[in-house]
């Protein structure tokens, strides 16, 4: 297993969510590395401008247009989406692609995020999420948007509502809403502007942006840009490494050296302006962890 901090760490059944999601595993993984999404999908509907802005992620909500880092590691991928900060200051959002299937997503401040999503193919047409945030139980995980006057914002957080498991071979997991009853859509909701979606919470838009595209999208149907450099890096990455495992049948080095993973988080950072945004990252992981990471890719 790669050694990532999230499923290094102790065990409590609170910090680790599972779900059945009914489409090819790598159609979901690709929303978990497209970073802007969430200003449109998860915020839409939230102005920017009541918010609280001392918390670094509420330029998520108002620069809706990031510009997206990419970079090739050792592991696999990793990101930053960079946006304007407070005055002098930039805000940097990362997260990774581990192989075969993790992400470590941004779950709040660098220094306090300890999440990973594994996205598991059950078979070509549906996935078992294992979404795994460490300090979840302890309260001490993502804290979610606040407007100036203390309120949360509401409609964005877990938990899901789930169907008795079955014995079914995809009888586990599964969410009560799903594309039988619309995911639960509020068209009122949506109309009236507080809801870019009219569906309740981050992981049900997830659910329905992803399945009703179908098991697998047609990709000759995409137009990529700018914003999803990370998508396009990551399947790079992948072909490369099938591709090379094909014909020459050796593996990334990533299957001996488990320890790379140690390096991957996902989170966000507020630096001066004008700062590399990988050096940015090794200079708060060194703070983090006694030790600058070296995730660079072999040559
Ligand atoms: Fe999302």
């Amino acid at each position: 297993m790669p050694e990532i901090e999230a499923i290094m760490g102790e065990g409590d059944d609170r910090n680790i969510a599972l779900t059945h999601r009914d489409c090819n595993y790598m159609q979901a993984l690709e929303g978990d590395i497209d970073t802007s999404h969430l200003g449109f999908l998860h915020v839409g509907g939230i102005d920017g401008e009541k918010l609280d802005l001392s918390d670094p992620e509420v330029f998520t909500v108002t620069e809706k247009a990031p510009k997206i880092n990419v970079t090739v590691t050792n592991y696999g991928t990793m990101y930053s989406a960079q946006r304007n900060a407070f005055e002098g200051t930039e805000h940097h959002r990362f997260a990774s692609y581990l192989f075969p299937f993790w992400v470590t997503y941004p779950g709040g401040e660098l220094e306090n995020a300890v999440t990973a999503n594994a996205w598991v193919p059950i078979d070509d047409d549906s996935t078992m999420i294992f979404n795994i945030d460490l300090r979840r139980a302890s309260g001490g995980g993502k804290k979610g948007f606040k407007y100036k006057d203390g309120t949360p914002v509401e409609g964005l957080a877990r938990p899901l509502e789930y169907l008795p498991n079955t014995t079914d071979w995809k009888g586990r997991w599964r969410p009560v809403k799903d594309r039988s009853n619309d995911y639960g859509i509020d068209r009122e909701w949506q109309r009236n502007g507080d809801s870019y979606t009219g569906v309740v919470g981050v992981p049900m838009q997830d659910q329905m942006i992803q399945e009703s595209m179908g098991h697998i999208v047609d990709r000759e149907m995409e137009h990529l840009a700018a914003s999803d450099r990370m998508v396009i890096l990551t399947r790079r990455v992948m072909l490369d490494a099938a591709k090379e495992y094909a014909a020459t049948g050796k593996l990334p080095d990533f299957v001996d050296h488990p320890e790379y993973a140690r390096d991957a988080r996902g989170g966000d950072i507020v630096v001066p302006y004008g700062t590399d945004w990988l050096d940015g990252y090794e200079e708060k992981m060194a703070e983090v962890k006694g030790y600058k990471p070296k995730m660079a890719a072999a040559e």
